[in-house]
């Protein structure tokens, strides 16, 4: 599944395919594929691996025409092989479909077709999907462009589980059907052409003019026109939306990889963060977006943070500042587990989506489920036009700029500090005084400075990853906020270095995971000086008893640290709610230098996506 592009126009479609997937790989780069009208029938390309292998795929043996679709994917139903590759093929070869999504009941509708004669090539639910498409055109009286639209209307009857398409048929040239159900889909007008897309991102250069598709529209796109309409087959309103040129400057710089790259930006991106939305003299902060009024953020008596992965830990270091801070209760859920359980929501619970892409299937979901039950939701994104910021009831956004390494780093830090600016915002319509907001509003914005100061050990954090980068397993320990912190190190050691890591509550060490302590076996310990520093020296004592190396996350200057730990990783002080997003850079830093150590494909590690766009 994951990314998908359609052209049709009069240019030649290849080039623009692949230039427009490229700006899709954060939603999958586990194989690629293209299907162009050639004149003839449909020409396939499909390779797995990155978009580059397809692109020299289509360089040795070009395809010329000017209406096409594309497809970059993450693999769910079938390995990420050349033949389970997207675009699929109906029985008839002549309809060429991709998808982006889940068709949950596959097994059940390839066993009908099986037993009337259809054979598949591949073994993903997209090939099953193509030919319930093809049934239908075959056995629809309907005629040209309605018999297409016909049979995608009777598909969507037929399926279970989601999908975003684009469907050509050899028989229809210069038609691009496309729909969805679930996953995005937006068109690209332009002059003379038009494109479909799984977000405006892939369509930077050549429109800034889209329409956002609703969900289950249908839309029959041509050169010169087209027409969105509703599964019932009635027109609907469109709204031609002009969007900012959200074009990604994709170089390096003089980074070797974009994590390191955006690892360093973070004294840039977390003033932008805060930008703007300091209030020094009322010591609180301004949220414009929140579409709140006072007497609303006064109601708020619970607050439930949902994400996935880094933006979850981020809402997880976010509770302990906003319960410090406005005396709100808040719980974070998994957004998977929140959207199927029954767990019981009190009335006036804010919920907030955290999604660094806004584009996440199980966050996006668990959003929705959350306003069908009736509560108001925010949500906190770094991507403008994602889907999160459009279906929320307003939000806080990150600022971050583009991230393009999958594993996580400034925007986790950036989400933090929207945390800590929502817990300011609604610690003032509660008890917090002006004096004790301006306290931490100073801190803000001294911040960017302690982060640059932070940034300079990273040759020093080098050399701890290298000593350490062939161990196989490391645990991560934190206490209160910084147990998040925990996590999020063992998470972006798992990501991009393949290492075997835990994070834990540092005292939960007792209960179970000290058995692992060995000598081979290294501890990061978060420990700077706060209200739980000297348990975490009483942690770190019970991991040297055992001879297990200790890698302690500290201030700069603590000396009884430098005389226990094996290692050192430094931090500067600031205020103790903001410390967390001092402590993760150099772990950020150290899963980084581990996975260059270890020769790892940083910005891309195996199996994973920047945004995983399906359940
Ligand atoms: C994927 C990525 C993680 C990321 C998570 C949430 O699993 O691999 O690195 O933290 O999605 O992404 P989001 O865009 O919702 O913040």
């Amino acid at each position: 599944m994951c990314g998908i592009v359609a052209y049709v126009g009069s240019r030649n479609a290849q080039p623009i395919l692949l230039d427009a997937l490229s700006r899709l790989e954060y939603r999958g780069y586990d194989s690629a594929g293209l299907a162009i009208l050639n004149g003839h029938g449909v020409e396939v390309r499909k390779k797995s691996g990155r978009i580059e292998n397809l692109a020299k795929a289509c360089q040795a043996k070009p395809i010329s025409g000017s209406m096409g679709i594309s497809h970059t994917r993450w693999a769910t139903h079938g390995a990420p092989t050349d033949s389970n590759a997207h675009p699929h093929l109906d029985a008839s070869g002549k309809l060429a479909l991709v998808h982006n999504g889940v068709i949950e009941n596959f097994l059940e509708l390839k066993e009908k077709l099986s037993k009337a004669g259809h054979t598949f090539q591949s073994d993903t639910d997209t090939e099953v999907l193509a030919h319930c498409l093809g049934d239908a055109y075959a056995k629809s009286q309907a005629k040209g462009e309605a018999r297409l639209l016909e049979a995608v209307r009777q598909t969507f009857n037929q399926i279970h589980g989601t999908m975003g398409i684009a469907v050509i048929h050899s028989d229809l040239p210069g038609l691009v059907v496309g729909a969805r159900r679930g996953s995005p889909l937006v068109i690209g007008v332009g002059q003379g052409e038009n494109f479909l897309a799984s977000d405006t991102q892939a369509l930077a250069p050549y429109t800034n003019r889209v329409v956002i598709l609703k969900d289950l529209e249908i839309v029959a796109l041509h050169a010169d026109r087209f027409d969105v309409s509703s599964p019932l087959g009635s027109n609907t309103q469109i709204k031609v939306e002009e969007i900012e040129n959200g074009m990604i400057h994709s170089d390096k710089g003089s980074h070797p990889h974009f994590m390191l790259k955006e690892i360093m930006e973070q004294p840039r991106s977390i003033e932008n963060a805060f930008r703007g939305r300091l209030d020094r003299d009322g010591g609180t902060t301004k949220l414009g977006g929140l579409n709140m009024s006072a007497d609303q953020l006064r109601q708020i008596q619970r607050i439930s943070v949902l994400g996935c992965g880094t933006a979850l830990h981020s809402g997880m270091v976010g509770k302990y500042l906003i319960e410090d801070l406005a005396k709100i209760p808040v719980e974070t859920q998994h957004a998977s587990e929140f959207r199927y359980g029954d767990s019981p929501v009190s009335r006036h619970t804010l919920f907030l989506a955290v999604s660094q892409s806004g584009e996440t299937a199980d966050t996006l979901g668990a959003l929705r489920e959350a306003q069908r039950r009736g509560y108001p939701c925010l949500g906190i994104c770094n991507n403008v036009a994602s889907s999160i910021a459009r279906e929320s009831d307003g939000g806080v956004y990150m600022h971050a700029g583009p991230e393009i390494g999958v594993a996580a780093t400034k925007s986790f830090t950036s989400q933090v500090m929207v945390f800590a600016l929502l817990g300011l915002l609604l610690g003032r319509h509660h008890q917090l005084s002006a004096n004790h907001g301006a306290e931490l509003l100073d801190a803000i914005v001294q911040l960017p400075e302690k982060i640059r100061q932070t940034l300079k050990h990273s040759d020093s954090v080098a050399r701890v990853a290298k000593t350490y980068a062939h161990s196989r397993s490391m645990l991560f320990l934190g206490r209160l906020a910084n147990f998040p912190i925990a996590l999020e190190g063992a998470l972006k050691m798992k990501e991009i270095t393949y290492l075997h890591a835990e994070g834990y509550p540092s005292a939960e060490l007792k209960h179970g995971v000290i058995a692992m302590i060995d000598k081979e076996t290294p501890t990061v310990l978060i420990a700077t000086q706060d209200g739980v520093y000297d348990k975490n020296l009483g942690s770190l004592q019970e991991i040297k008893a055992r001879g297990g190396p200790v890698i302690a996350v500290a201030e700069e200057g603590d000396s009884k640290i430098q005389g226990l730990a094996d290692a050192v990783l430094q931090v500067p002080k600031t205020h103790e709610l903001l410390q967390p997003i001092l402590n993760v850079i150099p772990l950020q830093l150290f899963s980084y230098h581990t996975a260059v150590a270890l020769g790892r494909d940083v910005d891309k590690p195996r199996n994973l996506a920047k945004s995983v766009t399906v359940e």
